[in-house]
């Protein structure tokens, strides 16, 4: 199988990366089959497409009860805390959509982080009947060019066999679940989300530097028999050579 070559569309700014990036989720359903499994991001940037989602003109358009929600990362925190992923997505999307709970895979975050990782891999396995193939999977780009909760230079990130583990984050929350690189490489649509001045110079070291093995995770997503889609808005594309 070769690998699909990336793709990047840079956007003028944050409001129209959101759009396209909505646009992308529903061309992702759209392809889907029966379910529609979708893994979110956390951080911030993704805040504006899960409030464009939440829109009632665009989530109109998107059968929620055939979409399933998972996390690639989560905190070691209670769903409630101001740093938890499924919290900024409950806020943003999950409150406005009539999505069945049971289609919500939210990662334990109060719980125990290795026993919370063994849970989720567990649903992982559970729901999927094996290795994960989601529809997307949304990432975003950490400045030290870490996606999910893989960080450079981490067990974590050596994980070839669990579906989810405990992983350790350089900055608080420390404690983290994540996917692990198998899962996300296994996915058949992997869509970045990069905006804002600040990620220009992470932003070309990935796109435009040498490969650097565990130091840039971000340059470790090669699905095998998937697509991936840089959305980068001019600010955070500043930088780039073309
Ligand atoms: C997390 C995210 C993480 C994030 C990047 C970018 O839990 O923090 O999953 O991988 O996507 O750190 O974060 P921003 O969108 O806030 O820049």
């Amino acid at each position: 199988m070769t690998d699909s070559r990336p793709s990047l569309r840079v956007l003028p700014d944050a409001g129209a990366l959101a759009q396209t990036a909505a646009d992308e989720v529903l061309r992702a359903a759209q392809a889907a089959n029966d379910r529609f499994t979708l893994a979110l991001s956390g951080g911030s940037t993704p805040k504006h497409l899960y409030q464009r989602l939440a829109a009632a003109d665009f989530a109109a358009r998107l059968d929620w009860p055939r979409v399933h929600l998972f996390w690639g990362d989560e905190r070691c925190v209670p769903p409630d805390d101001p740093a938890s992923n499924y919290r900024l997505a409950r806020e943003t999307l999950l409150d406005h959509l009539s999505i069945p709970s049971v289609n919500i895979h939210r990662i334990p975050g109060e719980q125990e982080p290795a026993q919370a990782a063994a849970r989720y891999d567990r649903r992982l396995r559970d729901f999927f009947g094996g290795l994960p193939r989601f529809d997307l999977i949304l990432l975003g780009l950490g400045d030290d060019g870490h996606i999910a909760s893989l960080f450079p230079h981490t067990p974590a990130l050596q994980e070839r066999h669990r579906y989810a583990v405990h992983s350790t984050a350089p900055v608080p929350p420390i404690h983290r679940v994540t996917l692990t690189l198998p899962v996300i490489n296994a996915a058949a649509r992997v869509l970045f989300l990069v905006s804002g001045a600040g990620k220009a110079a992470i932003l070309r070291r990935v796109l435009e530097g040498e490969a650097t093995a565990d130091d840039l995770p971000a340059q470790l997503i090669r699905p095998a028999r998937g697509e991936v889609i840089w959305l980068v808005d001019e600010s955070a594309a500043r930088l780039l050579s073309h």
